[in-house]
């Protein structure tokens, strides 16, 4: 969370900073600011509360000149969304200007010290503890900035990935990282870091991935320099070619990124499948899985680790994998699994699931699967991110950049690369018979047609959505596969319509829920023609028959349901463990249009981020 992005070079900084501001927004839009040094050598630092779009605003017709500027767009940790808190944080002098992405755990104790020291602070914020210590190293130590901020963050404790410039320096500006993602883009004559890619794109397309304990020093009209923090050497730069472009970064003529994204599921699921059905539909091929065949064959054990929408979609995996594979499946919470001590040993492989590759959690929790041994594959769709380079091996879901923060496109990409996945190691362990691999294959071939089929029901589910934009409660019910689908939807409607829903498996509905229910709760149920439907039949009597409405979604021609059911959405018949894919995109549009009835900001909502660098 947070976003922070720079700018050194011959343009005016003050427009780069604040395009790769917006571009950045779905990190956090608590606060944005941004600190320029001019080339007399002024810092000049404009902070406002809430988004963007404010600080534009409260800096129009002031001095936003420079050629060197670093900015941020905030997700609150610490200190409540204001101005004063808002980044860059200024050292004590104002000489100092930083901007931060993560959270400094022993801020509270290195306050204490520079407060005995005659430190004041302004913000309730970590960050301004940092920059108050270089401020303070610097003063006292008589040294340059970068030894100042070395000996700082050998002190600081946490996450950051920081950006520094200074008073009376337009020609340098310092970054660096601990466990929070930071990227250079590598210009003609200019450099650019930021927290992704996406500020960068339009401008170069050669990048330097900081590693974590790197500091780079950026300087104008020299080369770029990065040093290991661990031993103060200079560390490799190894420039890669970035691969996105503008208009994946732009909405296409959709008022929104999330509807954009809906839609654009059938081709990105074409991404996602390219290469990887061949023979004839006959056989799979993930490199990640081939090149560690003998892992996978001796695997005793799989521990899915996720947050959020990615462990919805391990859930799935799950089902997948046991089926598939016959090897025992656990999904856990990454937020769980790493504080609970868990038993691994080296036939054990974790798979993490992570749709931005960045999120602490499961970067943490891969990092502890690493040291006990475990052999840890990844599942991520921003290429290059953290979790991808700190995993053995691993497969990218290719689906593009996910700007709304709902997350859509990224969990059918999972839960297809998951299917692919189960079907490899299934291949490759003899545990699923050709005829189930020709099947699914032929199924996820035809995915990009069939998904195109369940987005016609967009008029129809906007229409329907009108009926239940003043619910004050939705329950989302569904079984076997569907379990977390419905999960899945509840979370989406919760996300973006801020109505309260809760997901269940519909057996257990009768074990609590079942007490809530009235004509004012509508239940969606998610039914399709599979090994569990005549089961679901009685859960949606039983709803029907304490007075509750019920939005089913059913395969094709199912008319028994209609009876049944106050609304009834069709979607194509695919194979069992495919209608989780499908079923969840009417989920997403009911989300998305209850929503905006609301006149909700489905890409941005309160409180979210799309990538949690904190824990
Ligand atoms: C945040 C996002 C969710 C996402 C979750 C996990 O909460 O708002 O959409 O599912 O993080 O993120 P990841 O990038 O690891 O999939």
């Amino acid at each position: 969370m947070c976003g922070i992005v720079g700018y050194l070079g011959s343009r005016q900084a003050y427009d780069i900073l604040i395009q790769g501001l917006h571009r950045l927004e779905y990190r956090g839009y608590d606060s944005a600011g941004a600190a320029l040094v001019n080339a007399e050598g002024s810092l000049n630092v404009y902070k406002a509360k809430g988004k963007v779009s404010n600080l534009e605003q409260s800096a129009a017709g002031k001095d936003t000149t420079g050629t060197l500027g670093i900015a941020h767009t905030r997700w609150a940790t610490h200190g409540e969304p204001n101005d004063v808190n808002a980044h860059p944080q200024i050292s004590q002098t104002h000489s100092i200007a930083l901007v931060h992405n993560g959270t400094i755990e022993n801020y509270n104790v290195l306050k204490k010290a520079l407060i005995q020291h005659g430190y004041t602070f302004e913000s309730e914020t970590d960050t301004e503890v940092l920059v108050q210590l270089i401020e303070y190293i610097k003063l006292t130590g008589g040294c340059s900035l970068l030894d100042a901020i070395i000996e700082a963050l050998h002190q600081v404790e946490g996450a950051y990935a920081i950006a520094v410039v200074e008073e009376n320096d337009p020609d340098t500006m310092i970054v660096a990282r601990k466990s929070s993602p930071l990227v250079i883009g590598v210009g003609d004559d200019e450099t650019f870091i930021a927290s992704d890619a996406t500020p960068i794109v339009g401008f170069t397309d050669r990048v330097v991935y900081l590693r974590d304990n790197e500091i780079a020093v950026i300087k104008r009209n020299e080369p770029l320099r990065i040093i290991s923090l661990e031993n103060n050497k200079p560390s490799k730069i190894d420039i890669q070619t970035l691969k996105l472009s503008v208009a994946q970064l732009e909405k296409g003529g959709y008022d929104t990124f999330m509807l954009k994204e809906i839609f654009e599921q059938p081709a990105t699921l074409r991404d996602c499948i390219r290469g990887r059905i061949v023979d004839d539909c006959n056989r799979i091929v993930l490199s990640g899985v081939e090149i560690h065949r003998d892992r996978f064959l001796n695997a005793r054990r799989i521990v899915l680790v996720a947050c959020g929408t990615s462990w919805h979609a391990a859930l799935i995996g799950k089902r997948l994998i046991q089926e598939m594979c016959r090897i025992p499946v656990e999904v856990e919470y990454a937020s769980e699994f790493r504080y609970g001590n868990p038993v691994l040993d080296k036939q054990d492989i974790v798979i993490s699931i992570s749709q931005s590759g960045e999120t602490a959690d499961t970067l943490a929790a891969i990092q502890l699967a690493r040291e006990k041994g475990a052999f840890v594959y990844g599942i991520c769709n921003v290429v290059g991110a953290s979790i991808p380079r700190n995993t053995d091996s691993g497969t990218y879901i290719h689906v593009g950049p996910e700007i709304g923060v709902a997350s859509t496109k990224a969990f059918t990409g999972q839960v297809t690369v998951l299917t692919l996945l189960a079907l490899s190691i299934g291949q490759l362990r003899g545990t699923v018979v050709p005829e189930t691999v020709h099947e699914i294959a032929s199924a996820l071939m035809e995915m990009p047609k069939t998904i195109e089929k369940v987005l016609k029901l967009d008029g129809e589910i906007q229409k329907l959505s009108r009926t239940f934009t003043y619910a004050h409660n939705f329950l989302y019910l569904g079984r076997g596969y569907n379990y977390p689908t419905a999960l899945e939807g509840a979370l989406k409607l919760k996300e973006i319509s801020y109505i309260h829903a809760e997901g269940y498996p519909a057996a257990e509905m009768k074990h609590g829920p079942i007490a809530l229910i009235d004509h004012e709760m509508p239940s969606v149920i998610i039914a399709p023609s599979d090994s569990l439907y005549d089961k679901i039949i009685n859960n949606v009597q039983q709803v029907k028959s304490r007075g509750g409405s019920v939005i089913a979604i059913v395969s094709k021609g199912n008319r028994a349901m209609a009876e049944m059911a106050d609304y009834t959405l069709e979607i194509p018949d695919v194979p069992e463990c495919l209608t989780p894919i499908v079923a969840s995109i009417p989920l997403q549009l009911l989300a998305y249009y209850i929503a905006i009835n609301k006149g909700k900001n489905v890409d941005q909502p309160r409180n979210l981020a799309k990538s949690v660098t904190v824990e």
